[in-house]
């Protein structure tokens, strides 16, 4: 068996702070550190991690030049673009410790015949449970509702007069991979009218046959017939800017929109504007179009015209304490498979060495 040492591995991940120095499950960030330190320096690596991934000067940048392997979290991206990956002259791996990973441009990783992987599944089920949540506070109107709470006001109909169930809505997922299927079977039970979904991959028969989910051949198809949409697919050269104005023009008025995908799969003015006319009723999710988001993102206040449908948070619907751990063990568990050359799991397997091995970044 070959055992791979002296290796240098840098990780960007973000900085927890006080929660973390408190809460040692936080392990998908600076201080807790993938809980791989001590293991990778008995096994005679060196492990650099850090937050600090702006600017030529930043950590990322400088230690990224001699770096063996890259692991980063989709929730505080060292992004690896063309130019990053022109200095990384020993660059071998980028693990994304979680799911998704646009951050690294795909493309040159198999022209510089570096691998990309990540812990496939490991945070589905955190991201199908924020979807459905995402739903239910923008049908239920319940954003507006707890903050009246909050400020001592007491009105009803001022909360109920954009209130509805979500039985008997139409539902429809852009994209039916581990998370959009997940999100199927979590909401057949609310008895929804129709479900939906639109995806280049077909769900398998079985799959499509339990949840009884019906697949549309076009996405402007699918919007137009949904009170519900909820993006569930990669960010990739098909879907960035996808939800644009033409699109959103297209989406039944007054639909809802849940995106927990990637942020830039939306166009951020496009739907500030559509919440603000009231052709979006809601939007929700946590990814944004850059991480962290300015504090003049459009989406940080924008609301419907009845002054709610605004259902945004920080990027971690797959960062709970339970996701954290699985991603934790998955990346160690890729790590250790790299040191001993043993074969990856195949499904973590986004980039090969220099050619694609996953079937959903676009058709290609
Ligand atoms: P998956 O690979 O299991 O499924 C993705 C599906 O999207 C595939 O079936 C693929 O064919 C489909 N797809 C690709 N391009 C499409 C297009 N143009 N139109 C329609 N469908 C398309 O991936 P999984 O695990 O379901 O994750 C999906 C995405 O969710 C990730 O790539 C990531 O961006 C995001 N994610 C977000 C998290 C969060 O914390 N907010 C955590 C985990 C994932």
């Amino acid at each position: 068996m070959v055992f791979v040492r002296g290796l240098k591995i840098l990780a960007i991940l973000y900085r927890g702070g006080d929660a973390a120095k408190q809460e040692p499950r936080l392990l998908g960030t600076v201080e807790n550190e993938l809980g791989l330190r001590s293991w990778l320096e008995s096994q005679g690596h060196e492990y650099i991690v850090s937050d600090d991934k702006e600017g030529p000067n930043s950590v990322f940048q400088k230690q990224i030049q001699d770096a063996d392997i890259l692991i980063t979290t989709p929730f505080h991206p060292g992004y690896v673009t063309p130019e990053v990956f022109n200095k990384a002259k020993n660059l071998k791996v980028c693990v994304t410790a979680g799911v998704g990973s646009d951050h690294i441009n795909l493309n040159t990783a198999i022209d510089k015949k570096v691998q990309v992987l990540e812990v496939t599944g490991s945070n589905v089920t955190s991201v199908a449970e924020h979807v459905v949540m995402n739903m239910l506070l923008l049908v239920r109107n319940f954003v507006p509702a707890h903050e009246m709470i909050e400020r001592g006001d007491w009105d009803v109909s001022q909360v109920a007069r954009n209130a509805f169930d979500l039985e008997g809505k139409v539902i429809g997922t852009i994209g039916a991979g581990r998370i959009g299927h997940r999100v199927l079977q979590r909401v057949l039970p609310f008895n929804p009218k129709e479900l939906v979904y639109y995806d280049y991959n077909p769900l398998p028969e079985e799959a499509a046959k339990a949840v009884g989910a019906r697949r549309i051949d076009t996405v402007e198809e699918l919007v137009s017939q949904c009170d519900v949409v909820t993006v569930n697919c990669p960010l990739h050269e098909g879907t960035r800017g996808l939800i644009n104005a033409d699109l959103l023009k297209k989406f039944k008025p007054g639909a809802w929109l849940v995106n927990t995908a990637r942020g830039a799969i939306c166009d951020k003015f496009a739907v500030a504007d559509a919440l603000k006319s009231g052709q979006l009723r809601g939007y929700a999710g946590d990814v944004w179009d850059v991480q962290p988001a300015p504090k003049d993102h459009p989406w940080r206040a924008m609301k419907n015209p009845l002054g709610g449908g605004n259902g945004m948070v920080p990027h971690y619907s797959g960062t709970t304490l339970d996701a954290q751990q699985r991603y934790a063990a998955g990346t160690k568990s890729i790590l250790e498979k790299y040191f001993q050359g043993k074969e990856q799991e195949p499904a973590n397997v986004i980039v090969g060495i220099g050619k694609w091995a996953t079937k959903a970044y676009g058709q290609r």
